[in-house]
């Protein structure tokens, strides 16, 4: 076992890992950060997606020894009035809602990097997340309308 520090979602944790323990579950189990989902396991469904230092990773595949000292976003820590969950609601993107957190990191991640995306970019940016339920459309409005918000506050 060993120790590592995180900064989740502004509040520092102090985290006993072993060397194999993934990024997913230490946030899950030990920061209480449930908002980050486990969906494939194998890096190919985005829902596990949290923010590190503002880039998307795949907490399924991290090991959490890397991670000692970083700062991680989740879905969890996000505030009441975030643009992106708002527009999610407002559109009807949420069904069973379990692809819904990985969705809006990303969605993050994209309004960050790029303001005014368009359409093609949403897609492109949202392509490695996957939603059984396929609210596609409404997710793609959902960034969108997130974008607008966001320049008009
Ligand atoms: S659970 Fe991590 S990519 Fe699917
Ligand atoms: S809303 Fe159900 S998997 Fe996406």
């Amino acid at each position: 076992m060993s120790r590592i520090s995180l900064v989740v979602d502004g509040n520092r944790y102090v985290a006993e890992i072993t060397d194999s323990a993934l990024l997913l579950d230490v946030l899950r189990e030990q920061a209480g950060a449930t908002g980050v989902r486990e969906g494939c396991g194998v890096g190919a469904c985005g829902a596990c997606t949290v923010l590190v230092d503002g880039v998307s990773v795949s907490s399924c595949l991290a090991l959490a020894e890397r991670y000692d000292g970083a700062r991680i976003t989740t879905a969890s820590g996000l505030p009441a009035d975030d643009e992106v969950v708002e527009s999610f609601v407002e559109c009807g993107a949420t069904q069973c809602g379990y692809c819904i957190p990985g969705f809006v990191m990303m969605a993050h991640e994209l309004l960050t990097e790029n303001p005014e995306p368009d359409k093609e970019d949403v897609v492109r940016h949202l392509d490695g997340n996957i939603c059984r339920c396929g609210t596609y459309a409404e997710i793609r409005r959902a960034v969108l309308a997130a974008a607008e918000k966001r320049r008009a506050r």
